[in-house]
């Protein structure tokens, strides 16, 4: 999200005449796109911003800014315990960004962190920062309302609202005539999108009239998925709360939309996704999987999970493995439970898990994923995987890398393929992170 929002900034300030690089000693400006998740991203910002001493001594007027969620959460109070910050601006503010930069020129620090209702930079098109030609991101609503109980992204992101789908698929359309061939449809809760052209609140369009005349996440998707049946199509994140089957049905029609939902879990037990606010138990979250492997069979499914959140019991982390074996995803992100100041576990819960237990359990979970993702990927062997393919693989020249539909990394010998070919491939052999095959021609 954060570096889909960096392709916007670039875009606000070349209207108005700067220009970008990506060369530290090119610049005037840097400025830091912040994540405040958990408190280790902020760490990391914190101690990047060190690095710009040296930039500042070297050139007194050089302007250091810190964009984000770390600056919504933090505001002003970034000014005071960060001196060689000079500018703050909040996710909502990037217009605003030529003006805040001009006041730092006139002499004085700087900040907007006001939030809004109705921000979503439809109008915007981002410049493709560091982009590989192939595949983009394509922001389809803001905020979130959710309000999962761990969570500070309804603090720093504000109250969910949803682009216009027009400009959605004008976008789209347009990175297709550029030679892109696959877009990802991002959104905190991407099954929560719902516009209507008279109001973006969503609870009016859900008890009125209005309902018949909006467009819901499955429509957003049917529509762009009809551009062209060479624009691949994938979407997060999904919600568990929120993902209905018609979303599911959508994926099916379209040859075009990759067969991969990732559908953050956090933790196996109901009890402790109750105090997590997430809206569903363990059993809701099993039957959203049982509809996905009945009508999508094959599809690639991933998560989210949390170690160690508030009073979570050695029994409550064993139902955690256990839905991981049952639902065998094929890729997780694992992460040990950070309390965020201002949230509802913070203010409601106690962070009574001791950090060595958190580590040890998200340990176990590291481990068994990677079993998963191995045993997994031992099914794809012997089997023909249609890739597009995205670039030079990392490893070797001599070798390229693509996707999947299920979004797994395949590795195959470059031969005369390039960047944005579909290409067949005949995999051979596997790890539990990429798959290797051979193209078939
Ligand atoms: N501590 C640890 N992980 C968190 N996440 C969100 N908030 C926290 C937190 N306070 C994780 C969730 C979410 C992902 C984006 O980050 O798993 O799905
Ligand atoms: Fe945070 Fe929950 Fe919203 Fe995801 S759905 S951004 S975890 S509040």
């Amino acid at each position: 999200m954060n570096f889909s929002d960096s392709g916007i900034v670039a875009s606000v300030l070349t209207e108005k005449g700067f220009s970008f690089t990506d060369d530290i000693h090119q610049a005037d400006i840097v400025f830091l796109n912040t994540c405040a998740i958990r408190e280790n991203a902020e760490l990391k910002v914190r101690q990047r911003l060190q690095d710009f001493k040296k930039n500042k001594k070297q050139n007194p007027e050089f302007i250091v800014g810190v964009l984000g969620c770390m600056a919504e959460r933090l505001k002003s109070q970034l000014l005071d315990e960060e001196k060689l910050v000079d500018l703050v601006a909040g996710p909502d503010a990037y217009r605003d960004l030529p003006r805040l930069i001009e006041s730092v020129e006139g002499g004085q620090k700087s900040v907007n962190v006001q939030l809004s209702l109705e921000e979503t930079y439809a109008d915007i098109r981002p410049v493709r920062i560091a982009s590989n030609g192939v595949t983009a991101f394509i922001s389809i609503m803001r905020g979130c309302d959710n309000m999962c109980s761990f969570c500070v992204v309804p603090f720093t992101r504000g109250r969910e609202r949803s682009r216009h789908p027009q400009s959605i698929l004008a976008e789209a359309a347009q990175l297709f005539d550029d030679g892109f061939r696959e877009i990802t449809l991002l959104g905190q809760n991407v099954d929560s999108y719902l516009w209507h052209p008279d109001t973006n609140t969503k609870r009016e369009i859900l008890k009125t009239e209005l309902k018949n005349d909006s467009v819901s996440f499955a429509r957003l998707l049917d529509m762009t998925a009809g551009i062209n049946p060479d624009l691949r199509i994938r979407f997060s994140t999904s919600n568990p709360r929120d993902m209905t089957d018609e979303v599911l049905y959508v994926m099916a029609k379209h040859d075009n939309i990759c067969k991969y939902i990732h559908l953050p879990v956090q933790s196996g037990n109901s009890e402790v996704l109750c105090r997590m606010n997430r809206g569903y138990t363990r059993e809701e979250y099993v039957h959203r999987i049982e509809s996905i492997r009945r009508i999508l069979p094959g599809c690639g499914i991933s998560t989210d999970i949390i170690s160690g959140f508030c009073s979570e019991t050695e029994v409550q982390h064993r139902e955690t493995l256990s839905l991981m074996e049952w639902a065998a995803f094929d890729f997780a992100y694992m992460f040990k439970y950070s309390e965020r100041p201002g949230t509802a576990a913070a203010k409601n819960f106690k962070d009574n898990i001791p950090d060595e237990v958190k580590s040890r359990r998200l340990q176990e979970i590291v481990d068994l994923q990677m079993q998963l993702s191995l045993r997994s990927n031992k099914k794809d062997v012997g089997k023909a995987h249609l890739v597009l393919v995205e670039g030079i693989s990392k490893k070797s020249d001599k070798n390229l890398f693509g996707r999947n539909t299920q979004n797994k990394v395949v590795v195959f010998a470059k031969e005369n393929f390039k960047p944005g070919d579909y290409v067949n491939v005949f995999v051979t052999d596997c790890t539990s992170a990429t798959l290797i095959g051979t193209s078939l021609i």
